[in-house]
C-alpha cells in the first residue's frame, strides 16, 4: 500500500476500531519534543481521517486499549536511524523506532495506511457529514531504506519558486522518505540567495532582463513581492530569514538542505554583480538566454578567493548542518587561457592547462570548507572526468570531497576511486526531461532525452560493473530539476510527478522487491496524497 514499498509489511487477522476518543502516547524517550511533534502531525491526520477526539498523553500507556503509542524501545537494532516498525493490532496501534528519523517516517507510513483505507473502504458519516473510516485493518511493518541519500535537486536560479511553493516540495520530498534538497541557488541567470557582505549579489545578480530574447520567461508569475516579473525584470531572491526558516522547517522534516553555490562557471549574476571578479573587463550582464556561457570567475588573483570565503562563510553559517556544494560543472573553454593573471598564475603553480587549473581552483575553495568551516565539499563529476579529483592525500580539496557524477560513467569512475558518489546519471533522474517521446516532440529541446516513470522506476543508483568492494561509496542518488523550461507551479508539477514517487522507491526498496506493476496500483491510490495546489 505504501510507497516508498517497505522492507516488510504483512496484513494480519482482525481489525483495529477507532472509538469517538482516542490517545495517542508518547513514550519515545530519545526526544519526547520530537515524538509531541510526529503525534501532533499524526493527530490532524487522524482527526480528519477518523473523525475521532485526539489528545496527546505523556508516557506509557499500561495495559490501555484502544490507544496509539510512539516509542523507541523494542525497535530492532539492524532497523538503523531511519527504520521504524508500525504495528496495528485489534488492541493498540504501535508506532516504533530509535530515533527521530524512524519515528518521522513511521508516521508518513501511517498516514498512507489512512489514506488508503479511505480511499478503498466503506467509509461512514462523521459527525460533520465528512466520509471516515471505522477501523484500519491489522498489519505489521518493518522497514528501512536501501541508500542514506535520497535526494531532489531543485534549479532556484534559472526559473525563480516562492518560499510556500519551497515548503510544499518540502513536503512531498518528506511524505516520500527523501532526504535531501538540493539548492541550486546561483547561476548566469540569477544569484537567489541574500549575501550581507556582497548585497550587489541579489540587488543587481538577482534580476534579469525580461526581454524578447528568452520567451519563456513571459510566463514566470509573481508568486511574492521579491519574486516573478517586475517592472520589465525577471527574478526573485531569498532572504537569509527566509532561508533559516525554510532550512529548519526542511529539517524537522528530516530533509537536509544542501546550498550550491556554482564555481568557476555558471557566475554571470555574480559578476553582472561584481566585475572586478571575471578574467576581463565587463560590463557583464545576467543573463537571459540558456546554454554555456561566459560567466567564469578570474583564477588568477587574491579577490577571487577573498570573495568566495566571505560568500561560503555566509552560506555555512545558514545552512548549520549540511555539506556544501561547489558545482564545478560546464566551464567553458578559453577564458582562463587568454587572461595574464591566470597564464602566470599557471607558470608559477607549474599547472600545463585549463584543467589542471581547474583542480587547483576547486581545491583551494574546498579546502576552505574542509579546513575553516568543517564540512564536506560536493563536486559535479566533470572534475573527476578532467582527471580533477584524484583523492591524493595532500590534496586540500580531497579529503572527504562527495563527488555528483551526472555523466554516464562519472559516477562509477568517483566510486572506483574510492570517493563518496551520489549517482545522478542524467539519462534515470533528471526530471527536466519529458516524460513521453510524444510530450518530447510537441515542446522540449532535440538534445533532452526521454524519460520515463517506468525507466526511473527501474534505476538502480550502484553503477553496472563497480567492483562490490566500492558500493559503499555510493551513497544514493538524486533526482534533478533544471528550470530553463519551468517557469510555474503547474509545470513544476507536471515534471517531478508521478517520477517522484517512482524515484522513492528506487533509493528506498530492495531490487528484488521492486515491481512495477504492483507500483502502479498503489501509485493510483497514493497519489493524490501528496498533491499540488491547483495553479491559479
Ligand atoms: C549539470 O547538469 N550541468 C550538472
Ligand atoms: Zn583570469
Amino acid at each position: 500500500m505504501i510507497i516508498p514499498k517497505p522492507l516488510v509489511e504483512q496484513a494480519q487477522d482482525g481489525d483495529f476500531s477507532f472509538a469517538d476518543e482516542l490517545s495517542v502516547y508518547l513514550a519515545f524517550q530519545k526526544d519526547p519534543g520530537y515524538s509531541f511533534f510526529v503525534a501532533d502531525e499524526l493527530s490532524q491526520r487522524l482527526r480528519v481521517a477518523t473523525g475521532c477526539f485526539v489528545t496527546i498523553r505523556d508516557g506509557d500507556p499500561g495495559d490501555a486499549h484502544g490507544v496509539i503509542v510512539l516509542t523507541d524501545s523494542d525497535t530492532p537494532d539492524d532497523l538503523g536511524e531511519e527504520g521504524y516498525t508500525i504495528t496495528v493490532t485489534p488492541d493498540r496501534i504501535t508506532l516504533s523506532a530509535s530515533h527521530n528519523a524512524g519515528l518521522f517516517y513511521a508516521g508518513q507510513s501511517f498516514d498512507q495506511l489512512l489514506h488508503h483505507q479511505r480511499s478503498t473502504q466503506n467509509t461512514t458519516a462523521g459527525r460533520n457529514g465528512e466520509s471516515t473510516i471505522p477501523s484500519l485493518p491489522c498489519v505489521t511493518i518493518q522497514d528501512k531504506p536501501r541508500f542514506g541519500w535520497r535526494g531532489f535537486m531543485l534549479d532556484s536560479a534559472r526559473h525563480f519558486q516562492s518560499t510556500e511553493l519551497i515548503v510544499q516540495l518540502i513536503d512531498q520530498l518528506a511524505a516520500l522518505k527523501l532526504n535531501r534538497l538540493h539548492w541550486h541557488l546561483t547561476d548566469d541567470q540569477g544569484w537567489r540567495l541574500e549575501i550581507l557582505g556582497y548585497p550587489k549579489l541579489t540587488s543587481v545578480g538577482a534580476w534579469r532582463s525580461n526581454g524578447q530574447s528568452n520567451p519563456e520567461d513571459g510566463t514566470g508569475r509573481a508568486t511574492r513581492e521579491q519574486g516573478g516579473r517586475d517592472r520589465g525584470r525577471y527574478g526573485g531572491y531569498y532572504t537569509q530569514e527566509q532561508v533559516r526558516e525554510i532550512v529548519a522547517y526542511a529539517k524537522h522534516r528530516q530533509v537536509t538542505i544542501i546550498p550550491e553555490i556554482d564555481i568557476p562557471s555558471h557566475n554571470l549574476a555574480a559578476l553582472a554583480a561584481y566585475p572586478q571578479l571575471a578574467c576581463h573587463d565587463g560590463p557583464f550582464e545576467v543573463a537571459s538566454e540558456w546554454g554555456l556561457l561566459d560567466g567564469v570567475y578570474c583564477a588568477g588573483q587574491d579577490k577571487t578567493f577573498t570573495f568566495l570565503q566571505n560568500v561560503l562563510t555566509e552560506v555555512a553559517r545558514l545552512f548549520p548542518d549540511a555539506p556544501i556544494h561547489l558545482g564545478g560543472d560546464e566551464r567553458k573553454p578559453g577564458t582562463w587561457d587568454s587572461c595574464p593573471r591566470c597564464n602566470a598564475l599557471r607558470e608559477r603553480q607549474g599547472l600545463s592547462d585549463e584543467p589542471a587549473l581547474q583542480k587547483w581552483f576547486m581545491d583551494q575553495v574546498a579546502g576552505h570548507i574542509h579546513t575553516t568551516l568543517g564540512r564536506r565539499s560536493i563536486t559535479w563529476g566533470d572534475n573527476i572526468d578532467a582527471g580533477g579529483i584524484d583523492g591524493t592525500p595532500g590534496s586540500p580539496g580531497s579529503p572527504g570531497m562527495i563527488i555528483q557524477g551526472w555523466v554516464d560513467g562519472q559516477a562509477g569512475k568517483s566510486a572506483q576511486q574510492g570517493l563518496d558518489t551520489i549517482n545522478s546519471t542524467n539519462d534515470w533522474v533528471y526530471f527536466d526531461y519529458p516524460q513521453t517521446p510524444k510530450e518530447h516532440e510537441a515542446s522540449y529541446p532535440d538534445w533532452m532525452k526521454t524519460l520515463s516513470t517506468e525507466k526511473v522506476y527501474q534505476f538502480d543508483p550502484i553503477p553496472q560493473g563497480l567492483d562490490p568492494q566500492f558500493h559503499h561509496h555510493i551513497l544514493g542518488s538524486e533526482a534533478h530539476l533544471w528550470t530553463e523550461f519551468v517557469p510555474d507551479e503547474a509545470q513544476l508539477y507536471h515534471q517531478i510527478m508521478p517520477r517522484l514517487f517512482a524515484f522513492s522507491e528506487a533509493l528506498w526498496s530492495p531490487i528484488a522487491h521492486r515491481d512495477y506493476e504492483d507500483f502502479t496500483r498503489r501509485l493510483s491510490i497514493q497519489q493524490p496524497l501528496v498533491h499540488p495546489k491547483s495553479p491559479a
